[in-house]
């Protein structure tokens, strides 16, 4: 039997709205991960494992508890006093609050989820970590709601392999991100050598294996969407050649509007 799209965004939603409301009743969420939820978890591979303890001592628990994530974009991206920053996916809130202190009280983080007991908690996250520059917004990756070249930093931890349209989602990063504007994503990646089917052989959609692009389509999709820079790094394997990987590139300039005169000025 063969799901459709629209199917398979429920299930993904209905998996982390239930995640949510286990943080929220005190109990640890299940989120990516091989076949039995939370088990990679345990493992290291995915969530709060990855933050050093500094980091994790910027964040409520119930933060932390909610990390689903499979790498840390905060410490690849590089943020700047100042900047505008949008979390695609931003779950409980654990790469909000981080970059909404890196940012500082002049910068601005967005957070965008679909499922609203994920937006609830996060808000609730945000509110205890003390954040004011925060605005979680429930939207689709694949349709930002935010207007074109408004944005940095594009962050996202383990959340573009569960789309079901990821062109939509790399041209939409493309769109709202300034000229310039960088990306740095945690994602999981699957070596070039396993086809589609193999990779849904090592775990499940909602666990964040099944729908991971290879390397080769990750880069090939954002240099289509008009990046430039663009590199895949694995960092752990996650199941058998399948990785947490770091995705990094920028947003290039539009040819003529690199601050140099189109006519030369003059004199
Ligand atoms: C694996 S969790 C990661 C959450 C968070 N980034 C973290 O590191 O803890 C995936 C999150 O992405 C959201 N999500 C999945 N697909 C989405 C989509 N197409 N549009 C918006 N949000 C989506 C889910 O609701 C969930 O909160």
């Amino acid at each position: 039997m063969t799901i459709s799209a629209d199917e398979l965004r429920e299930e993904v939603r209905r998996h982390y709205a239930e995640s949510a409301r286990a943080v929220i009743a005190g109990t640890s969420g299940c989120g990516c991960g091989g076949g039995s939820c939370c088990e990679a978890e345990d493992a290291g591979t995915f969530g709060e494992a990855l933050y050093d303890a500094e980091q994790r001592d910027e964040l409520p628990d119930a933060a932390a508890l909610a990390s689903l994530g499979c790498g840390n974009p905060t410490a690849v991206a590089d943020l700047h006093e100042g900047e505008t920053v949008l979390d695609l996916g931003s779950g409980g809130g654990i790469d909000v609050i981080l970059s909404a202190k890196r940012v500082g009280p002049a910068g601005l983080v967005y957070g965008l989820d679909m499922t609203d007991d994920m937006l609830a908690l996060a808000r609730r996250n945000a509110e205890e970590a003390g954040v004011k520059n925060a605005i979680f917004l429930k939207g689709m990756i694949e349709q930002v709601p935010l207007p074109a070249a408004t944005v940095d930093v594009v962050i996202s931890n383990c959340v573009i392999n569960l789309s079901t349209d990821k062109a939509a989602v790399l041209t939409e990063i493309g769109r709202v991100l300034k000229p310039g504007g960088r990306v740095g994503v945690s994602d999981v990646v699957a070596e070039d050598r396993l086809p589609h089917q193999e990779r849904a052989e090592r775990g499940s959609y909602v666990g964040c294996i099944a729908g991971a692009l290879s390397k080769s389509e990750y880069e090939a999709g954002l240099e289509a969407a008009g990046f430039e820079d663009v590199t895949v790094s694995f960092t752990h394997e996650v199941a058998d050649g399948m990785h947490g990987a770091i995705v990094k590139a920028v947003k290039a300039h539009e040819p003529g509007k690199e601050g140099l005169p189109l006519v030369a000025e003059r004199t």
